[in-house]
């Protein structure tokens, strides 16, 4: 029997306690689980219990949002949070996210691919632009224009390959009979000299299991897509529909296939997030609590939804338990502007109050599903089969207990349904993710 494709999962860590940064009140999460490192181990062996493909740690060299109430979006540093995962965890790959603007290739280049060759090839890099003026102020720099931005970035990736490939794969001889460490007519300088970055070369470590990193890609445009079509095996995307992923799936497809790739090759993870629940209300119930932590913020989201729908919706002239008045409703249209428009609406015109529709999470950064883990499942698989994405990058609302929850409950049914593995399909993360080994410079 043909056995059926199977999606990839990846596991956002954020800071460490889940999408919404108000987890941290929850009762039963570590109000100080940013600095703790073993939560983001505990979290990690439970994704690898659940075969997760690869955690993945977003990261922004910055301080980016008021702490005042609401905890960091980033991890105090991604790398060093990897490395302690790597440590205790065999199998699941660690993706990090560092920028091609603000490191020089060289320490991209020694970093990521000591964290390969410690962990056994298990190491991918998500390689930003960074847009954000925040950390241009942090490096001393201006705000670097896109242009400039992605420019670097064709620079940056391609030194770092050249870097990697720069120990060849049979270099390490450490012949102890002979007293050769290692051949070193097998390592050798790279001289590259780009616009923005040079470097000379070599870089004294010898390959890992993969050979090298996997190189992942986040957003950006048409400069976003074809950096992505040049030298990524695996992009996040944030999409809110399945017509729109699977548009933005083939289109990173067809820029793989002009840089003469196979577009099998390179894997889209659509971002989600879910509260799981043992009936849809208790799911309900809890994205209810984390949103009373900060009642000072409802106003302001109400509105918000009133922009969504085009009606000047205000806690002053409605009441938010209840449903929107037909004759409010009548006048309603999905703004444009916004992908996530038509979900609101749609749950409004179900007649849910104002409150329950944004608990659903309608104005969330990624599709959210508040409900059982069969409502969850369903979301996963109905995308997946409609080829929307290879795999998701899902975050919980909450993760001291969403993490656990999901590996117990949503798991089981996508695997009972065929379409998640029961087993890691190697041991390195290229080998899970089913792309080629490669050394060297992608060709
Ligand atoms: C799902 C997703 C994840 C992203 N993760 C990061 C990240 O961790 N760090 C970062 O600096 N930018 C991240 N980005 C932002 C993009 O890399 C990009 O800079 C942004 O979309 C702005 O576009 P531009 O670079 O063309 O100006 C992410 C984007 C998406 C869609």
């Amino acid at each position: 029997m043909e056995q059926k494709k199977q999606m990839q999962l990846s596991l956002q860590m954020v800071s460490g306690y889940g999408a919404e940064f108000n987890a941290w009140r929850m009762p039963g999460a570590d109000p100080a689980a940013y600095t703790n490192i073993d939560s983001y181990v505990e979290r990690a062996k439970l994704a690898e219990q659940g075969k997760f493909q690869m955690i993945f740690i977003a990261d922004t060299p910055a301080l980016t949002s008021s702490l005042s109430t609401k905890t960091p979006m980033f991890p105090m540093d991604p790398m060093l949070a990897l490395m302690a995962v790597a440590r205790e965890t065999k199998h699941i790959g660690l993706v990090a996210t560092l920028s091609t603007t603000f490191n020089y290739p060289y320490n991209l280049a020694r970093q990521f691919k000591a964290l390969d060759v410690i962990s056994h090839g298990r190491v991918g890099w998500n390689a930003v632009t960074t847009s954000d003026p925040n950390v241009a102020a942090n490096f001393g720099s201006k705000p670097v224009n896109r242009q400039e931005r992605y420019e670097k970035a064709h620079e940056a990736i391609e030194i770092v390959q050249a870097l990697w490939g720069s120990w060849q794969e049979d270099a390490w001889t450490l012949d102890v009979e002979t007293g050769q460490f290692a051949d070193m007519d097998k390592i050798q300088p790279v001289h590259l000299q780009g616009e923005y970055y040079a470097t000379r070369g070599p870089l004294p470590i010898p390959p890992s299991e993969q050979g090298q990193p996997v190189i992942f890609q986040a957003g950006g445009g048409q400069e976003g897509l074809e950096l992505a079509g040049r030298f990524a095996s695996g992009v996040y995307a944030n999409p809110y529909d399945i017509e729109s992923a699977q548009e933005y799936r083939q289109t990173i497809r067809q820029s793989a296939a002009q840089f003469g790739r196979n577009p099998d090759d390179i894997k889209m993870f659509a971002g989600f997030m879910f509260s799981l629940g043992a009936t849809e209300e208790e799911a309900l119930m809890r994205r209810k609590q984390l949103m009373d932590f900060n009642p000072e913020e409802i106003p302001g989201r109400v509105s918000y939804l009133g922009s969504m729908i085009n009606l000047p919706l205000s806690v002053h002239s409605i009441d938010i338990d209840q449903p929107l008045a037909p004759q409010l409703l009548q006048r309603a249209y999905a703004s444009p502007m916004d992908p996530r428009s038509p979900k609101a609406l749609q749950l409004l015109q179900q007649g849910l109050s104002v409150r329950d529709v944004l608990a659903h999470g309608v104005i969330n950064y990624h599709p959210v599903v508040a409900g059982t883990p069969v409502q969850v499942a369903d979301f996963l698989e109905e995308w997946f089969l409609a080829g929307a994405c290879d795999g998701f990058s899902i975050v919980p609302d909450a993760s001291f207990d969403g993490v656990a929850d999901f590996v117990h409950l949503v798991i089981p049914i996508l695997q009972e349904r065929g379409i998640f593995h029961n087993e890691y399909e190697g041991n390195t993360l290229r080998e899970n993710m089913a792309v080629p080994y490669q050394y060297g410079v992608q060709k």
